[in-house]
């Protein structure tokens, strides 16, 4: 198994070189033959990598030791299901996975655009065979998968217990996922700017590649943020770990992107700026693996620390300077005839919303590597925080937030003072009552909270009055009745409508991140079994200690009833672990969910001598919220994705074409 890894490497690596010449000259001289052997190659570069992925992972089936990987992150005693997940558990199987799965997305691309853009889409497959064998080189030169150790042990250093949980088969796919597809759109911006046709052929073309990567960079923040809240045992979900913010950064621009090309696909503008956002994105994936793997900065979530840095590194300088020199060398051919005739306006509004979207990827991105540039400039690593992060980006998140309620609704060109009241009035009402009600009723007087729930219900109430309108529309034109109408409604607007959704999800997980920002409480107590304390409205009796001992791992469960207002509601097990192999210590938090609020119970610490125990106790409120928003971000991606029945009569027509070129190609390409 580790000869046949070795081997389809190095031939991944041969047919990627072979398949970036080969797209680049085919293109250039216009030697079909060429083309199709450079496709061929993508695809055998993908039956390659798989054998090799599948190679190391019947290693780690079959706890082959004399493979130092499946010694350093696997075990005769690990799950199965761990030592499959294992693959992304350290330094060279998780960059072997990144290859894999940008090589099946190269391949996909290649069959997507056997027809298609038959003027871009060689150059987009060059640029991501090119990326490919950057990290092709890593797995063969640098950072091999397949190294043997000299003696191979006899059992295994296992995979680090705090990887040991569901979320290692979902968060590190889901993200690698968003991370990876994001090269399909660079790819092709790179390849439009290389050929000069600059119309919007590469946007159309990648925009389902875009929202793609877009989903899964969603899930993964949402589910490494869960995960943060399930196991780390601070009651929080994001601490502005560098790690973290690798992951939000790319988020941030790919929304700017999704955004923007809108504009230039109906107004003709933000050309230049929309090439910049697709490599950004794409660069930030890069400067992402590099945080993570180069140890530059220090985060406590690199799992996958090593000597890569340089080398990634290298390679984001040298596709920065290619890139920018590109789109220079263009830019007088992207100038665009159309101009903002209005600050009040749906393009200004797309223009701030862009704005503050990078504003706050800006503001991360700073924050992440001050200790790099201080420690350079004054020889002292000086981290600035979360404050610094909070104080810059709750401002902007504000506006951004003012700006969702008002860039859907707003007139195009130019709005009217009648387009403004009738689209405007309603929510602003809305979202003042709402304020009113927080100040007075609820007794708020932090004017963050005050704002933040004032703009969400702004937002909420232009969804529900452009919904409303559309039903009424229906129902007047079509007579439907209102449920049917409403299903309708987003089954044929399905982009439009999607988005709503989507931006309701936002505003969920804003109002989620705010109230636990704000009214988190906290309680940290020490009891004997029998004794009680509160938290809020809850009072938690202490009932008892029950531990057990395994060759594998040492665990005690505490037992709490749980009151509310006098009335049992629960009973919770936090737990103390002690993982033996490695020596390391875990806690298992107990956690009661609900709508308006989650009690977080730690095991903090057991004093066996005087029977004392002690809880680190959380309640936290609305933080339900974040995770139902995430949720309804996915469903509305979903929604935005499906094909609906205009673009369906499209693509069949398309379809159609494609095979009535078929037949017309196959006298030209017999071989294809
Ligand atoms: C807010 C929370 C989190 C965010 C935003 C986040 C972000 C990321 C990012 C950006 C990567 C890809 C790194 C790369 O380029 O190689 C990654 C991978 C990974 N994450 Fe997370 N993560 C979070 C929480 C967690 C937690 C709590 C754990 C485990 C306790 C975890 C475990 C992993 C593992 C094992 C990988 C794959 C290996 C690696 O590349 O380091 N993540 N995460
Ligand atoms: C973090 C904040 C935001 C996120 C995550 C977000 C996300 C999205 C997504 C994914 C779509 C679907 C895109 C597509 O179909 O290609 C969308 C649509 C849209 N968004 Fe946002 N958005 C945000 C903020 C904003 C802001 C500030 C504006 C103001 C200009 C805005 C205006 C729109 C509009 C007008 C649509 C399209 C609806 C249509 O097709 O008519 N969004 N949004």
């Amino acid at each position: 198994m580790p000869v046949l890894g070795r081997l389809t490497l190095a031939l991944a690596l041969a047919v990627g070189v072979y398949s970036v010449g080969a797209n680049v000259i085919g293109a250039r001289r216009g030697r079909l033959e060429l083309l199709i052997s450079a496709r061929h190659a993508l695809w055998a570069m993908c039956a390659m990598i798989t054998v090799a992925v599948a190679s190391l992972w019947v290693g780690l089936l079959r706890s082959d030791f004399s493979l130092e990987y499946v010694a350093s992150y696997s075990s005769t005693t690990l799950p199965t299901i761990y030592k499959i997940t294992s693959l992304w558990g350290g330094q060279q199987g998780s960059l072997l996975f990144w290859t894999w799965l940008l090589s099946i997305f190269t391949a996909l691309v290649a069959i997507q655009n056997r027809r298609r853009n038959p003027e871009i889409a060689p150059y987009a497959l060059a640029v991501m065979a090119g990326v490919a064998v950057f990290f092709l080189g890593m797995l063969n030169f640098v950072t091999r998968p397949f190294d043997l150790l000299a003696v191979a042990p006899l059992e295994g250093s296992d995979l680090n217990p705090l990887l040991q949980n569901y979320w290692m088969a979902i968060h590190p796919p889901s993200l690698y996922t968003g991370y990876v597809s994001a090269t399909v759109p660079f790819a092709f911006g790179a390849a439009a700017l290389i050929t000069g046709k600059l119309d919007d052929d590469w946007i159309r073309s990648t925009r389902r590649w875009a929202i793609f990567s877009w989903f899964f960079l969603t899930l993964g923040n949402i589910f490494g943020a869960r995960w943060a809240y399930e196991v780390l045992g601070w009651g929080g979900y994001w601490a502005w770990d560098p790690v973290e913010n690798a992951a939000f950064m790319p988020w941030l621009v790919m929304t700017a992107y999704l955004h923007s090309v809108m504009i230039q696909e109906r107004k003709d503008m933000l050309k230049v700026w929309n090439l910049v956002l697709v490599g950004l994105a794409f660069l930030l994936t890069l400067f992402g693996t590099f945080i993570t793997r180069s140890g530059v900065i220090s985060s406590v979530h690199s799992f996958t620390q090593s000597g890569l840095g340089p080398y990634f590194l290298t390679f984001l300088i040298v596709v920065t300077v290619a890139y920018t020199v590109l789109l220079i060398s263009r830019v007088r051919m992207l100038r665009s005839p159309a101009e903002f005739e209005s600050y009040l306006s749906r393009e200004a509004a797309f223009l701030f919303n862009n704005l503050v979207l990078v504003g706050i990827a800006f503001a991360i991105f700073w924050g992440t590597i001050f200790p790099v540039l201080s420690e350079a400039v004054r020889g002292v690593k000086i981290t600035v925080g979360p404050p610094f992060f909070n104080k810059v980006n709750g401002p902007l998140a504000l506006a951004l937030i003012f700006l969702m309620g008002v860039g859907p609704l707003i007139a195009w060109r130019k709005a009217t003072r009648a387009n403004l009241v009738r689209s405007f009035a309603a929510p602003a009402l809305a979202g003042v009552v709402t304020g009113l009600a927080f100040f007075y009723a609820g007794g708020m007087r932090q004017w963050y909270v005050l704002s933040a729930m004032s703009l969400a219900a702004f937002v909420l109430a232009t969804v529900v009055v452009e919904v409303a309108r559309g039903i009424d529309a229906r129902r007047h034109l079509v007579g439907e009745s209102p449920p049917r109408a409403l299903v309708n409604l987003v089954a044929k607007n399905n982009r439009r409508y999607g988005g709503y959704i989507i931006h309701v999800g936002v505003v969920a997980a804003f109002v989620g991140i705010v109230a636990s920002s704000f009214f988190k409480a906290e309680v940290k107590q020490s009891v004997h079994q029998g004794e009680s304390f509160r938290i809020g409205n809850y009072e938690l009796k202490y009932l008892g200690l029950e531990s057990s001992d395994t060759p594998h791992l040492a665990s005690a469960v505490a037992r709490l009833d749980v009151f509310d207002r006098g009335r049992w509601v629960a009973t919770m097990e936090p737990a103390k672990l002690f993982f033996k192999q490695p020596q390391q210590p875990a806690t298992k938090v107990a956690i009661r969910s609900s709508p308006r609020a989650d009690l977080y119970v730690v095991l903090a610490g057991i004093d066996e001598a005087s029977g004392l125990v002690t809880f680190d106790v959380f309640l936290t409120p609305l933080v339900f919220w974040l995770w139902a928003g995430g949720l309804l971000m996915a469903v509305g991606t979903v929604v935005v994705m499906w094909p609906n029945v205009r673009e369906r009569a499209a693509i069949a027509a398309a379809v159609r074409r494609a095979t009535e070129d078929e037949f017309a190609g196959q006298a030209v390409s017999p071989g294809d």
